[in-house]
């Protein structure tokens, strides 16, 4: 009980606030501790234990366990349903996707708890769980804010605040739309104007030719990667088709291939050399898999997610000609391809390095991934997407076209917000220099937050950190002491999820445990994402570190973020200068202290943080 008190108070550092819990957690300290008080808010009836499959089981527990089961007793008496678990699709029980699970539920419930008075050692829930970076605090895009506005209220298009180059970029997208609306269905790849744009881009990009038309405007990259791994799952000699992932990875894909019912193969990236890519490492996992599936693709994502690694060209070489000689197609997420902080990393596309190996790679069949909601833009909501697809044989081609045409078309939104990516302005255009200000500014903050995410993880006792070369998330490794591991097995509980919820409960900080993105046996991780601002990422760090660090204090500096008119949380020690993690405004450079508002098309945001829900007030 002592433990838990200072731990509240005195905010240890962030490890050993977890660790320092686990402990005592053989005395009856977990008998007072916050993950059983959150337990005891919500009670599972027997009827629901009951109806968690035994594959379910494990993640039904966890949700139990950190109370994120809220069945309500009205439900309860509610008539028996004709759907169950037991009669809809297995897959759908099956499927697990971390980045959403029951910690961020718990979160949630957290925020509403507050709201209702509950008192807790931190004013807020800090979600670092997901990479959303708009919800961060990220400012939208002017040119990309202004395209949208002129594209969906045509009418501005007649304002003289709007620039000339967004009007006659607005212009060219509605005479394309039927009936000059993007209220209209587009062709299902979406708009040729903006496929012709994506095109460009690409040809920039890589020096080489592009073909506007096996490009394909998605709803967020998302759509287009579920839909070629739907085009592959096909078995093959009675064997189910299998897709070979990175461990860890992006919990889409391992989501993906359990509600396809597909093999996943796991090949593991190498941690002690910074999450790079071991081709035999690709060779043992294919030789491993091959029993119970037919391997028929590898997906790749660089830079990565969780890892945060760039691939070397060297790398994507040997992947390149490891997927040749096992017949493979190459999904290529490169969704973070602008997201580079490393100076000694660079960006190749899969495309450009097969066709710069020439014969027989460049005959390769390849699909790579894009998207509006990473990158700068941030625009994860609006749902932007394309890949482009090659090599293909014209008879698949052919039926992927089938199957695009049954969903009508991606939403217009995203294919504006796609054509403002691939399209920005040039150096002749008036929106040039915001554009280019704004793209730089939100670029340079992100890689000054991988930086001190690295630097203050580096220092913490318990916890490995590489460096963070791109994408949005940091995966450190952490070390379970073994009374925290025989805490975490008493709540059924791998030992990072047990770290994460115990992290929540202590310092509000959501983070996701490393299980649900896949990693080594006998290891634990957790994955945080780079994007709170620079001063909620500073309370953030702030949380989780000792008094009085130096270490600390010269990375970050004392320049203490304004508290907004928002909530706060009375009734806790406010003496407590770590541990006081006071609310930030937005900002539009993170390195900003205290509020500030962001202009977007002449709206000025001024946003508080607090609540999942309510975290913007827009005037
Ligand atoms: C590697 C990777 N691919 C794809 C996506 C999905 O992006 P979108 O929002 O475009 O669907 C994400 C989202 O976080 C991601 O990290």
């Amino acid at each position: 009980m002592q433990t838990i008190r200072i731990l509240l108070r005195n905010s240890k550092p962030m490890h050993k606030a977890v660790v320092g819990c686990s402990k005592t957690a053989t005395s009856s300290v977990f008998k007072d501790n916050a993950i059983r008080r959150s337990c005891s808010l919500f009670t599972v009836s027997r009827k629901n234990r009951e109806i968690a499959t035994p594959k379910n089981v494990t993640s039904f527990n966890i949700c139990r366990q950190i109370g994120a089961t809220k069945i309500s007793p009205s439900a309860v008496q509610e008539q028996p349903k004709f759907l169950q678990l037991s009669n809809i699709n297995p897959n759908f029980v099956e499927m697990e996707y971390a980045v959403r699970g029951p910690l961020v539920v718990r979160a949630g419930e957290i925020e509403e708890e507050m709201k209702h008075g509950a008192i807790k050692p931190f004013d807020y829930v800090i979600r670092a769980n997901i990479g959303d970076c708009q919800a961060m605090g990220q400012k939208p895009n002017t040119f990309l804010r202004q395209l949208l506005n002129l594209t969906f209220c045509p009418d501005l298009l007649d304002c003289a605040e709007y620039p000339d180059d967004v009007k006659d970029r607005a212009e060219e997208i509605l005479e394309a739309c039927q009936g000059g609306s993007v209220g209209s269905y587009t062709d299902s790849a979406g708009l040729e104007v903006v496929r012709r744009q994506v095109a460009n881009y690409i040809e920039r990009r890589d020096c080489i030719n592009c073909d506007w038309r096996n490009v394909y405007l998605t709803d967020g990259a998302t759509s287009g990667i579920k839909r070629i791994l739907s085009l592959l799952n096909c078995e093959v000699n009675g064997k189910k088709p299998g897709v070979m992932v990175p461990i860890p990875q992006y919990p889409l894909y391992s989501a993906t291939i359990a509600e396809y019912g597909m093999e996943k193969i796991g090949y593991y990236l190498e941690e002690e050399t910074g999450w790079s890519l071991n081709p035999q490492e690709l060779n043992r996992a294919i030789n491993e898999s091959s029993k119970n599936s037919v391997p028929r693709v590898i997906v790749v994502i660089n830079p990565g997610n969780p890892t945060g690694q760039v691939l070397t060209r060297n790398n994507i070489e040997e992947i390149i000609k490891f997927a040749y000689n096992n017949k493979l197609l190459i999904m290529a997420d490169e969704v973070y391809q602008p997201n580079i902080y490393d100076k000694k990393s660079q960006f190749f596309s899969f495309k450009k390095v097969m066709h710069d190996l020439g014969h027989p790679y460049n005959g390769m069949e390849l699909v790579s991934f894009m998207s509006a909601s990473k990158g700068f833009l941030g625009e994860c909501g609006v749902r932007g997407g394309y890949y482009e697809i090659i090599n293909v044989c014209p008879d698949v081609k052919a039926m992927l076209w089938k199957s695009i045409t049954a969903s009508l078309c991606s939403t217009t939104a995203g294919q504006v917000a796609i054509s403002a990516l691939v399209n920005p302005p040039d150096e002749s255009e008036p929106s040039y220099e915001q554009y280019v200000n704004e793209r730089d500014d939100v670029l340079a903050s992100l890689k000054a937050r991988a930086e001190i995410m690295y630097e203050i993880f580096s220092k913490f006792e318990g916890v490995h950190v590489k460096p963070i070369q791109g994408a949005m998330y940091v995966f450190p490794k952490i070390e379970i002491p073994p009374k925290a591991a025989a805490a975490a097995k008493a709540k059924n509980m791998p030992g990072d999820t047990f770290y994460a919820a115990e992290l929540l409960e202590n310092t509000g900080v959501c983070i996701v445990p490393g299980s649900g993105f896949g990693q080594k046996p006998f290891t634990s991780h957790f994955r945080s994402t780079i994007l709170p601002q620079i001063p909620l990422l500073k309370e953030m760090m702030n949380s989780a570190v000792s008094n009085g660090n130096s270490d600390y204090n010269s990375i970050c500096d004392s320049n203490r973020p304004n508290r907004p008119n928002g909530r706060r949380n009375t009734n806790r020690n406010s003496n407590s200068n770590n541990c006081s993690r006071v609310a930030v405004s937005n900002s539009n450079h993170d390195n900003s202290s205290g509020s500030s508002s962001s202009n977007s098309g002449g709206r000025n945001i001024n946003r508080t943080r607090g609540s999942s829900h309510g975290t913007s007030s827009t005037p």
